[in-house]
Protein backbone atom coordinates (compact mmCIF):
# COMPACT_ATOMS: atom_id res chain seq x y z
CA UNK A 1 0.00 0.00 0.00
CA UNK A 2 1.71 3.17 -1.12
CA UNK A 3 1.76 6.48 0.79
CA UNK A 4 -0.12 8.32 -1.69
CA UNK A 5 -3.10 5.67 -1.41
CA UNK A 6 -2.87 5.79 2.41
CA UNK A 7 -3.53 9.50 2.39
CA UNK A 8 -6.22 8.80 0.11
CA UNK A 9 -8.54 7.23 2.11
CA UNK A 10 -10.61 10.19 3.68
CA UNK A 11 -13.29 8.86 4.34
CA UNK A 12 -11.25 6.02 6.58
CA UNK A 13 -9.41 8.67 7.99
CA UNK A 14 -12.59 10.97 9.19
CA UNK A 15 -14.04 7.49 10.51
CA UNK A 16 -10.57 7.10 13.05
CA UNK A 17 -10.69 10.67 13.83
CA UNK A 18 -14.37 10.79 14.78
CA UNK A 19 -13.38 7.23 16.84
CA UNK A 20 -10.57 9.35 18.89
CA UNK A 21 -13.27 11.91 19.61
CA UNK A 22 -16.46 10.12 20.38
CA UNK A 23 -14.08 7.50 22.40
CA UNK A 24 -11.10 9.47 23.99
CA UNK A 25 -8.76 6.90 25.67
CA UNK A 26 -8.84 8.70 29.03
CA UNK A 27 -10.31 11.87 30.17
CA UNK A 28 -7.20 13.78 29.84
CA UNK A 29 -5.04 13.68 27.15
CA UNK A 30 -1.54 14.67 28.66
CA UNK A 31 -0.14 16.36 31.86
CA UNK A 32 2.33 18.80 33.10
CA UNK A 33 4.10 19.39 36.04
CA UNK A 34 3.78 22.82 36.96
CA UNK A 35 7.65 24.18 38.04
CA UNK A 36 7.17 28.08 37.62
CA UNK A 37 4.18 29.47 38.68
CA UNK A 38 2.00 31.89 36.19
CA UNK A 39 -0.87 33.76 35.35
CA UNK A 40 -3.23 32.91 32.85
CA UNK A 41 -4.96 35.77 30.82
CA UNK A 42 -7.85 35.16 32.00
CA UNK A 43 -6.65 35.58 35.54
CA UNK A 44 -6.09 32.55 37.53
CA UNK A 45 -2.90 31.52 38.68
CA UNK A 46 -1.42 28.30 38.52
CA UNK A 47 0.86 27.59 41.32
CA UNK A 48 4.12 25.86 40.96
CA UNK A 49 3.89 22.13 42.07
CA UNK A 50 0.48 21.09 40.43
CA UNK A 51 -0.45 18.53 37.73
CA UNK A 52 -2.60 20.47 35.28
CA UNK A 53 -4.11 18.46 32.22
CA UNK A 54 -5.44 18.40 29.08
CA UNK A 55 -9.61 18.10 29.26
CA UNK A 56 -9.28 15.62 26.36
CA UNK A 57 -12.90 14.16 26.90
CA UNK A 58 -14.69 17.35 27.41
CA UNK A 59 -13.53 18.99 24.68
CA UNK A 60 -14.06 16.71 22.70
CA UNK A 61 -17.77 16.07 23.37
CA UNK A 62 -18.67 20.30 23.55
CA UNK A 63 -21.34 21.68 21.78
CA UNK A 64 -19.50 24.68 21.66
CA UNK A 65 -16.57 22.73 19.36
CA UNK A 66 -18.89 20.42 17.48
CA UNK A 67 -22.12 20.30 15.67
CA UNK A 68 -24.37 17.09 17.23
CA UNK A 69 -21.33 16.35 19.89
CA UNK A 70 -22.86 13.64 21.38
CA UNK A 71 -23.36 11.95 18.03
CA UNK A 72 -21.48 9.66 16.50
CA UNK A 73 -20.75 10.80 12.66
CA UNK A 74 -18.20 8.83 11.02
CA UNK A 75 -17.75 11.33 7.72
CA UNK A 76 -18.11 14.49 9.84
CA UNK A 77 -13.96 15.35 9.26
CA UNK A 78 -14.53 14.55 5.66
CA UNK A 79 -17.59 16.77 5.58
CA UNK A 80 -15.04 19.51 6.99
CA UNK A 81 -12.42 18.57 4.59
CA UNK A 82 -14.83 19.26 1.52
CA UNK A 83 -16.21 22.74 2.51
CA UNK A 84 -14.97 25.38 0.09
CA UNK A 85 -12.66 27.05 2.60
CA UNK A 86 -9.34 24.41 1.29
CA UNK A 87 -6.91 25.83 3.04
CA UNK A 88 -8.59 24.39 6.72
CA UNK A 89 -8.82 21.04 5.24
CA UNK A 90 -5.34 19.41 6.69
CA UNK A 91 -6.75 20.66 9.89
CA UNK A 92 -9.34 17.67 10.24
CA UNK A 93 -7.23 14.99 9.48
CA UNK A 94 -6.78 12.54 12.18
CA UNK A 95 -3.59 12.76 12.77
CA UNK A 96 -3.94 17.01 12.84
CA UNK A 97 -3.71 18.66 16.50
CA UNK A 98 -5.40 21.52 17.75
CA UNK A 99 -7.45 22.85 20.99
CA UNK A 100 -10.59 20.73 19.59
CA UNK A 101 -8.31 18.17 18.86
CA UNK A 102 -6.50 16.93 21.74
CA UNK A 103 -5.96 12.86 21.53
CA UNK A 104 -2.77 13.29 20.69
CA UNK A 105 -1.52 15.57 22.77
CA UNK A 106 -1.09 19.55 21.51
CA UNK A 107 2.64 21.60 20.99
CA UNK A 108 6.31 20.98 21.27
CA UNK A 109 5.63 17.44 22.72
CA UNK A 110 2.18 16.06 20.64
CA UNK A 111 2.67 12.49 19.47
CA UNK A 112 5.63 12.49 17.20
CA UNK A 113 4.00 8.33 16.56
CA UNK A 114 0.79 9.84 14.71
CA UNK A 115 2.07 9.62 11.51
CA UNK A 116 2.82 5.62 11.81
CA UNK A 117 0.06 4.64 13.82
CA UNK A 118 -2.18 6.49 11.66
CA UNK A 119 -0.59 4.34 8.53
CA UNK A 120 -0.60 0.97 10.69
CA UNK A 121 -4.26 1.38 11.74
CA UNK A 122 -5.76 1.78 7.65
CA UNK A 123 -3.24 -0.60 6.61
CA UNK A 124 -4.70 -2.87 9.26
CA UNK A 125 -8.52 -1.58 8.51
CA UNK A 126 -8.18 -1.68 4.72
CA UNK A 127 -6.59 -5.24 5.29
CA UNK A 128 -9.77 -6.32 7.23
CA UNK A 129 -12.20 -4.79 4.89
CA UNK A 130 -10.40 -6.21 1.43
CA UNK A 131 -9.79 -10.14 2.70
CA UNK A 132 -13.17 -10.18 5.20
CA UNK A 133 -16.95 -10.30 5.70
CA UNK A 134 -16.88 -8.91 9.42
CA UNK A 135 -20.24 -9.48 11.23
CA UNK A 136 -21.16 -10.07 14.94
CA UNK A 137 -20.69 -13.31 16.76
CA UNK A 138 -23.70 -15.88 16.97
CA UNK A 139 -25.87 -14.84 19.27
CA UNK A 140 -25.04 -11.19 19.48
CA UNK A 141 -27.10 -8.11 18.67
CA UNK A 142 -24.41 -5.44 19.56
CA UNK A 143 -20.79 -4.67 19.83
CA UNK A 144 -19.22 -5.53 22.70
CA UNK A 145 -18.48 -2.11 25.69
CA UNK A 146 -15.51 -0.39 25.26
CA UNK A 147 -12.59 -1.04 27.44
CA UNK A 148 -12.56 2.15 30.50
CA UNK A 149 -9.56 3.30 31.80
CA UNK A 150 -8.77 5.70 34.55
CA UNK A 151 -12.15 5.59 36.33
CA UNK A 152 -11.10 7.18 39.39
CA UNK A 153 -8.97 9.87 37.12
CA UNK A 154 -12.83 10.41 35.91
CA UNK A 155 -14.27 11.31 39.23
CA UNK A 156 -11.89 13.79 40.04
CA UNK A 157 -11.66 15.69 36.71
CA UNK A 158 -15.64 15.96 37.18
CA UNK A 159 -15.08 18.16 40.06
CA UNK A 160 -12.47 19.74 38.17
CA UNK A 161 -14.51 20.29 34.96
CA UNK A 162 -17.71 21.60 37.27
CA UNK A 163 -15.82 23.64 39.22
CA UNK A 164 -14.59 25.41 35.85
CA UNK A 165 -17.66 25.62 34.33
CA UNK A 166 -16.86 23.17 31.79
CA UNK A 167 -19.77 21.28 29.54
CA UNK A 168 -20.00 17.92 31.76
CA UNK A 169 -19.88 14.75 29.07
CA UNK A 170 -22.67 12.76 29.19
CA UNK A 171 -20.35 9.29 30.22
CA UNK A 172 -19.72 11.02 33.34
CA UNK A 173 -23.42 12.60 34.03
CA UNK A 174 -24.85 8.45 33.73
CA UNK A 175 -22.00 7.26 35.63
CA UNK A 176 -21.83 9.74 38.88
CA UNK A 177 -25.75 10.17 38.79
C1 LIG B 1 -3.44 6.05 18.28
C2 LIG B 1 -2.20 5.91 18.76
C3 LIG B 1 -1.53 6.94 19.65
C4 LIG B 1 -2.07 7.88 20.48
C5 LIG B 1 -3.57 8.20 20.73
C6 LIG B 1 -0.97 8.59 21.11
C7 LIG B 1 -1.12 9.63 22.02
C8 LIG B 1 -0.06 10.32 22.58
C9 LIG B 1 -0.21 11.39 23.54
C10 LIG B 1 -1.53 11.93 24.08
C11 LIG B 1 1.04 11.82 23.86
C12 LIG B 1 1.41 12.92 24.88
C13 LIG B 1 1.65 14.23 24.15
C14 LIG B 1 2.02 15.32 25.13
O1 LIG B 1 2.53 15.05 26.22
O2 LIG B 1 1.81 16.51 24.77
C15 LIG B 1 2.00 11.01 23.12
C16 LIG B 1 3.36 11.16 23.18
C17 LIG B 1 4.26 10.37 22.52
N1 LIG B 1 3.97 9.34 21.65
FE1 LIG B 1 2.11 8.75 21.07
N2 LIG B 1 0.21 8.06 20.64
C18 LIG B 1 -0.07 7.07 19.76
C19 LIG B 1 0.83 6.28 19.04
C20 LIG B 1 2.20 6.40 19.14
C21 LIG B 1 3.15 5.57 18.39
C22 LIG B 1 2.73 4.46 17.41
C23 LIG B 1 4.40 5.98 18.76
C24 LIG B 1 5.75 5.46 18.33
C25 LIG B 1 5.93 4.73 17.24
C26 LIG B 1 4.26 7.06 19.72
C27 LIG B 1 5.29 7.75 20.31
C28 LIG B 1 5.16 8.79 21.21
C29 LIG B 1 6.28 9.50 21.84
C30 LIG B 1 7.77 9.21 21.65
C31 LIG B 1 5.71 10.50 22.66
C32 LIG B 1 6.46 11.52 23.54
C33 LIG B 1 6.64 12.83 22.78
C34 LIG B 1 7.30 13.93 23.62
O3 LIG B 1 7.21 13.89 24.83
O4 LIG B 1 7.87 14.86 23.00
N3 LIG B 1 2.91 7.28 19.92
N4 LIG B 1 1.29 10.10 22.34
Amino acid sequence: MSTHALQAMKKLDSFLKESLRFHPLGASSFQRKVRKSFKLSTGETIPAGVVIEAPNHAVARDPAAFEDADQFRPLRFYEMRQRPSGETAPKHQFVSVSAKSLSFGYGRHACPGRFFAANEIKMIVATCIVRYDVRLAEGQTERYRNLDFGASVRLSFQFFISSYGFHLPTPLREKTS
